[in-house]
């Protein structure tokens, strides 16, 4: 069976960690969107890798990894990456895949992404500065470059030369040339030609041979263009509907989608948070969970569990099960709290605003349940779980309307907890 992993939050769930969990069970892992924005920790024995655009499948030998046509790819950043896992002894070799459909980011694309942020002032969207949005728009735009184009230099020179003029006139200088950057494309369009394919066929074909595909998701259901908190979002869809469009495979080959959502919630960069919290607390949670980003070490904004943005999780992506996050953070707590709903103005909000003004002026309203002073850290099966969590997760279930499937005690492989009763435990079973 086919199964989507999906940020059910504001991204940095911990989708690394669980991706690189389930890998031993899948023949493919195939990244349908964002870029290199994404950083997916994963922690093996020690050493840690973050994965930014590499799907989070690459460090188990013998499993495949696509890049689709949902993806921004910045050759750059793809080759240093690949650098990186060679000095940890990972060969990506022939296991990698990148559509030729995958639109690439160029310099230009970084430029435009600070100067859009400059000029929208106290109203930035906080981007992670890795020319992501400028990308996309060239594309939806159509003057994108795209990976098979770098195969005709001919075909893609005048695009450059059009998208590197617009570029030095909206920045105001004529600092970029676009010869020099044309002929690094065409270089790296050599080096990534091994990897190039039609990625839509390769996966019916892994389909047609009864093998699995694990479709990874980066960012997260908040930060999805559409269904997220615009326009504090990332700009492709991050949500399940972007499997399809991300790959090229239809909707009935997602044979199960998981969530993955932490135990609390955390935010990077600009728009509403409605759970976020402030002072002691905040600091509290940043530092137990280390809430740092992995790609731009941006210190996260806290706050906690919203079942509301959850539950609305739930819908928009279909979730069949979650993957708890993080529970081991909230050790040692005489509290938690949780958002059940939103009081905006004189009405309560049981569901997610769309509108993200009618979403800043929400207040949180929330349930206190009962910490535990039993560690959870580490713990691997769900009895040795102090009664208090068990009761805790039970009690986001029925808000958030989905069962969890698997509970993440530590940034470790093992540090993980499969639930025998869930879908995800069937995963398990399954030959790659
Ligand atoms: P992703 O973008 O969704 O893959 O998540 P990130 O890698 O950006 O952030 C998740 C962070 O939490 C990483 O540093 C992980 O190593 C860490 N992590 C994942 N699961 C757990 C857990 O259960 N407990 C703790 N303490 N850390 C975790
Ligand atoms: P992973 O896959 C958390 C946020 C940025 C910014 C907004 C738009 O690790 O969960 P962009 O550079 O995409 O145009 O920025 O989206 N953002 C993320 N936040 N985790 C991520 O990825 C993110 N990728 C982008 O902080 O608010
Ligand atoms: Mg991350």
């Amino acid at each position: 069976m086919n199964v989507a992993v999906i940020g059910a939050q504001w991204g940095d769930e911990g989708k690394g960690k669980i991706v690189d969990l389930l890998t031993p069970h899948f023949s493919v892992v195939a990244r349908y969107q964002g870029g290199h924005n994404a950083g997916h920790t994963v922690l093996v024995g020690g050493t840690k890798f973050v994965l930014h655009l590499m799907p989070s499948g690459i460090l188990h030998p013998g499993v495949s990894c696509v890049i689709g046509n949902g993806v921004v790819v910045d050759p750059e950043a793809l080759f240093e990456e690949i650098a990186t896992l060679a000095q940890y002894g990972i060969e990506v070799g022939d296991r990698l895949a990148i559509s030729d459909k995958a639109h690439v980011i160029l310099p230009y694309h970084r430029d435009l992404d600070l100067l859009s942020e400059a000029r929208r002032g106290d109203r930035k969207i906080g981007t992670t500065s890795r020319g992501i949005g400028p990308a996309y728009e060239d594309k939806i735009g159509r003057r994108g470059i795209r990976v098979g184009d770098l195969a005709d230099p001919s075909a893609f020179a005048e695009q450059v030369r059009e998208n590197v003029m617009a570029r030095n006139r909206l920045v105001g200088d004529s600092a970029l040339e676009w010869q020099p950057l044309f002929e690094r494309m065409v270089t790296y369009g050599e080096r990534m030609r091994p990897w190039v394919k039609d990625v839509s066929l390769f996966l019916a074909q892994v389909q047609a041979e009864g093998r699995s595909i694990l479709f990874e998701g980066a960012q997260g259901t908040f930060l999805d263009i559409d269904h997220g908190t615009y326009p504090f979002v990332t700009s492709s869809n991050s949500t399940a509907g972007g499997v399809c469009t991300g790959l090229g495979v239809g909707p009935r080959s997602i044979g199960s989608v998981l969530g993955v959502a932490k135990a609390y919630t955390t935010r990077v960069g600009g728009g509403p948070l409605p759970t976020e919290l402030s002072g002691p607390m905040a600091d509290r949670l940043r530092e137990a969970g280390q809430e740092y980003g992995a790609s731009t070490g941006r210190p996260r904004r806290c706050g906690w569990y919203d079942a509301v943005a959850v539950r609305y999780a739930a819908r928009v992506n279909g979730l069949d099960a979650i993957a708890l996050t993080k529970m081991d953070v909230l050790d040692g707590l005489p509290h938690i709290d949780v958002c059940t709903s939103y009081r905006c103005g004189d009405r309560t909000l049981t569901e997610f605003p769309g509108n993200v003004l009618q979403l800043a002026a929400c207040r949180p309203v929330y349930e206190r349940l009962p910490g535990w002073s039993k560690p959870t850290g580490g713990v691997r099966s769900y009895g040795e779980l102090p009664a208090e969590a068990r009761s805790y997760i039970a009690r986001l279930e029925e808000l958030s309307g989905v069962p969890v499937g698997i509970i993440s005690t530590g940034s470790d492989r093992d540090e993980t907890i499969f639930r025998e009763e869930s879908v995800a435990a069937a995963w398990l079973g399954q030959k790659a």
